[in-house]
């Protein structure tokens, strides 16, 4: 068989390199994570080849019928994870399962009250970039000044105001867990349909670590490969009632034919999330984003809300005197990958920001644990208290280089 090596050397070397970057590096951003080599195996098979626009069972092509069985696998297992009465596991991403809620239950011009991005929200609820921007009237809420916290009068109040007829919940950059009950019972107080966007807390949700919207939303969205750890993706779970519609808008209304493999792989993660092993996995995630908060707070960082309930932390660096893009590149040249991020009533816009957002569902999966967890704050600290400087970047590069050795990653791909 040839190898990827002979016909293209070129795109073989970036998959190697990118392989020894993954395996070298220490992995904070909060949306990412290492799939398993099952997973891996499924996305790169022949599944690729198929289109299979349509439905298991009702597909617009022949020669669906080994290719069904694996999307109704996924579906079982994706509605057994969460309880979900109907899941549509065909979106390409997160940002296509929502535009799929929207045009399933949205003329344009209607009035939708979603989360600020500023404040925590996604660019797809609402903001005046996003088509979700464009086509529809939006109202934000945001989070209390004082305590950092979702401010559930301000969501009320701007629901009686406005009568949404759609009000979004979730987003990228809340540390906190989320109650969706409050959520819900405005969205029933003012006739609203209510969305939950659980794009990142997903894993902790199926593991029972986070309260679930799953009967109390009308439609769950959420993307695949965060702390659910799998393929990149994306998914709606919803009441029966409202499957033919999101189905249809799905496919035709959004998407052509779904990609199998990627199917495929969400089938294998999804199998591997319904095992002990995996709800183990999501406890350490949690355990560690505890650790790590506590070990920054410890070295004066201010976490935004004070410090996390999930995988993610949100750290103010404002009062370091350095910005988010500061601590970002400094930490990048340090093998520390970390995203720059707004935090709430932040005076900076989104490409300087005061804050980086960090998580801990990659280094998790490669094993790292508490103790590991303090380290990782004590060289974070150690790049950001000395801004700049190439020596103590180096020191730290080699410090993090055997760190990341001791805990393997994908071994055959890195040589
Ligand atoms: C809350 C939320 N929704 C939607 C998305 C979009 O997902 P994707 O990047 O797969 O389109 C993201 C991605 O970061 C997200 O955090």
């Amino acid at each position: 068989m040839l190898r990827l090596a002979d016909v293209d050397p070129d795109v073989a070397k970036v998959l190697r390199e990118e392989a020894r970057r993954q395996q070298r590096n220490l992995e904070l951003i909060a949306s990412e994570n290492f799939v398993s080599e099952a997973v891996l195996e499924a996305v790169g098979s022949v599944l690729t080849n198929k289109y299979a626009e349509g439905y298991p069972g009702r597909r617009y092509y022949g020669g669906c019928e080994v290719v069904d069985v694996v999307e109704e696998l996924a579906i079982a297992r994706a509605r057994e994870l969460f309880g979900a009465e109907h899941a549509n596991v065909q979106p390409h991403s997160g940002a296509q399962a929502n535009m799929a809620v929207y045009f399933t239950a949205l003329k344009p011009g209607d009035v939708v009250l979603g989360p600020n991005l500023a404040h925590g929200g996604h660019l797809t609820a609402g903001s005046p970039v996003n088509y979700s921007g464009k086509l529809y009237s939006i109202v934000a809420y945001g989070v209390r000044r004082d305590t950092e916290l979702i401010d559930l009068d301000q969501v009320r109040d701007l629901a009686r105001a406005h009568r949404p007829k759609l009000i979004i919940a979730g987003g990228s950059a809340f540390p906190r867990a989320i109650d969706f009950g409050p959520f819900g019972e405005i969205a029933r107080e003012v006739g609203a349909i209510l969305m939950a966007d659980i794009a990142h807390p997903a894993g902790l949700v199926a593991a029972g670590l986070h309260p679930s919207p799953v009967g109390v939303a009308d439609f769950v969205t959420t993307t695949t490969h965060k702390t659910l750890r799998g393929p990149r993706g994306g998914m709606v779970l919803c009441r029966a009632a409202h499957a033919p519609a999101l189905d249809k808008t799905v496919m035709p209304g959004v998407q052509g034919g779904p990609l199998m493999h990627v199917i495929a792989g969400k089938a294998v993660a999804f199998r591997e999330a319904l095992t002990p092993e995996w709800r183990a996995y999501q406890r350490r995630i949690v355990k560690n984003a505890t650790a790590l908060a506590d070990a920054l707070l410890g070295r004066g960082y201010r976490l935004v809300s004070g410090g996390t309930d999930t995988h993610l932390i949100l750290v103010d660096v404002s009062g370091r005197g350095i910005t988010g893009k500061d601590a970002q590149e400094a930490l990048d040249r340090a093998w520390i990958t970390v995203n720059k991020n707004t935090i709430p009533f932040d005076t900076k816009g989104p490409m300087v920001t005061s804050g980086v957002r960090l998580g801990t569902p990659a280094v998790t999966t490669r094993g790292m644990a508490e103790a590991e967890m303090a380290v990782i704050a004590g060289l974070i600290d150690r790049v950001l208290s000395n801004l700049g400087s190439s020596a103590v970047e180096a020191a730290v590069r080699g410090e993090v280089q055997e760190l990341t050795s001791r805990f393997p990653l994908y071994p055959e791909r890195t040589t």
